[in-house]
């Protein structure tokens, strides 16, 4: 019999360069732009077409295919036993324009790891599943990770249906919809049993690019809050309202606006992250004063501590608030940080060790993922690969083609020796 780690070896050894860039580049066409960037959003038909692609490619490769209720595809293939599997892949949608790499190099890599060990004759004792999560980005359709949080938490689902893109399209609707394009497809169910996960991405910032280090093992994702400010003032003329008796809405945001980024910048040593990204203005006219301003507050850090502590001055800020309208806190999301276990970690860095010959480095994800979710299910652990420039969800989103192919040999180890296992 193999020993796990020889078989994990010959796995890494089969991974096939060609093959797996020719990959990246065909699942790009579906949704492809001249300017290199991909536009397949979350069940578009565009979407649709690139899971008819995958799944051809993993019918090709010998894979079981099968679908779940919120669209998550996943294809298997056989171990020796029916022990719970090993679970592998990333998203197939991207932002309205992302790169051709956030989500797909995940689902891709796992596809090549099925190809190295069909190469190398190996059967693994547990089957391997390869999967594509459904809506990762949350772009068109929030939250984002619809598939995977829905996966471990099947209740969730209900209220995503209810979800409505841009054009008052639901997520039900899409879903019910994408189910029915592959209905030769069988189902299966949510929340099935397994041994461990493994989701290999892009790092989406410039850490590993700066210490020069072509992988890293991601010990976990910071802690995250989600808050609303909503200020209410009165709307009045511009040009007639003095301006001590005004109850200016975006005067008193912008304040508080102000106070938040100098206490993001006190806390630089803690690397806590502030993105007001969301701006609504009423009645949003020129020559009116506005009457309410919601904006929103995205505040990440690896020590929740730090979080706790900013909502805290959040709050005290906005209550103390001295206008003459009212201010509102509302927290519309929140998540401690996710630790990913050490036996994980210490299989890929063993795994990292081999493909790149140098030692790996140990980093946080900045960005959520979904296997934030799968956490929750079973042993995850992530692995990284160098952003140029740290440049993600954007056209120029890139990663040097070498460095790609040692994040697949250190997945192909790692599967194939948690396979054995
Ligand atoms: C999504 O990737 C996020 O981190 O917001
Ligand atoms: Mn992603
Ligand atoms: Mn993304
Ligand atoms: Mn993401």
């Amino acid at each position: 019999m193999n020993l796990p780690h020889s078989v994990a070896e010959r796995a890494q050894d089969h991974v096939n360069n060609d093959r797996l860039q020719a990959a990246i580049a065909a699942l790009a066409r579906f949704g492809g732009r001249d300017d290199g960037g991909v536009a397949r959003e979350t069940l578009t038909e565009i979407d649709l077409a690139s899971r008819r692609h995958l799944i051809d490619l993993a019918r090709a490769l010998g894979c079981e295919v099968s679908i779940d209720d919120c669209a998550n595809l996943f294809f298997r293939r056989r171990g020796s036993t029916d022990l719970p599997p090993v679970l592998t892949g990333s998203h197939g949608d991207t932002q309205p324009v992302g790169g051709k790499l956030d989500g797909a190099y995940g689902v891709l890599a796992g596809l090549e790891v099925i190809a190295a060990l069909n190469d190398a004759g190996i059967t693994t004792l547990r089957p391997i599943d390869v999967v594509a999560w459904t809506n990762e980005e949350g772009s068109r359709f929030g939250p984002g990770a619809m598939g995977s949080s829905a996966y471990v938490e099947p209740a969730r689902l209900a209220q995503y249906r209810e979800s409505l893109d841009r054009n008052q399209i639901s997520f039900g609707s899409a879903l019910d919809a994408a189910l029915a394009a592959v209905a030769d497809v069988p189902r299966r169910p949510m929340q099935q049993p397994m041994a461990a996960c493994v989701e290999l991405h892009i790092e989406q910032g410039p850490v590993l690019e700066r210490a020069s280090v072509p992988l890293g093992v991601v010990t976990g994702i910071q802690a995250v809050r989600w808050f609303e400010v909503t200020c209410t003032g009165m709307a009045a003329h511009a040009g007639t309202t003095p301006m001590d008796e005004r109850a200016d809405a975006m005067a008193a945001a912008v304040g508080i606006a102000q106070r938040l980024y100098s206490l993001a910048a006190r806390e630089a040593t803690s690397q806590l992250r502030l993105t007001l990204g969301r701006w609504q203005v009423g009645p949003n006219s020129i020559n009116t004063i506005p009457g309410k301003v919601t904006f929103s507050v995205d505040v990440r850090c690896v020590d929740d501590a730090v979080l706790a502590r900013f909502e805290h001055t959040l709050r005290t800020m906005t209550q103390a608030a001295d206008w003459r309208g009212s201010m509102t806190v509302a927290c519309i999301f929140q998540r401690a940080p996710t630790l990913f276990p050490d036996g994980m970690l210490r299989l890929i860095e063993q795994a990292c060790t081999r493909a790149s010959q140098s030692p790996p480095l140990r980093l946080t994800s900045g960005a959520f993922h979904d296997a934030m979710y799968l956490a929750e299910h079973c042993p995850t652990a992530m692995i990284f690969v160098p952003s140029k420039g740290g440049i993600s969800h954007n056209a120029a989103e890139e990663t040097a083609p070498h460095e790609l192919l040692l994040g697949v040999q250190a997945l192909a180890y790692t599967v194939a020796a948690l396979a054995n296992q």
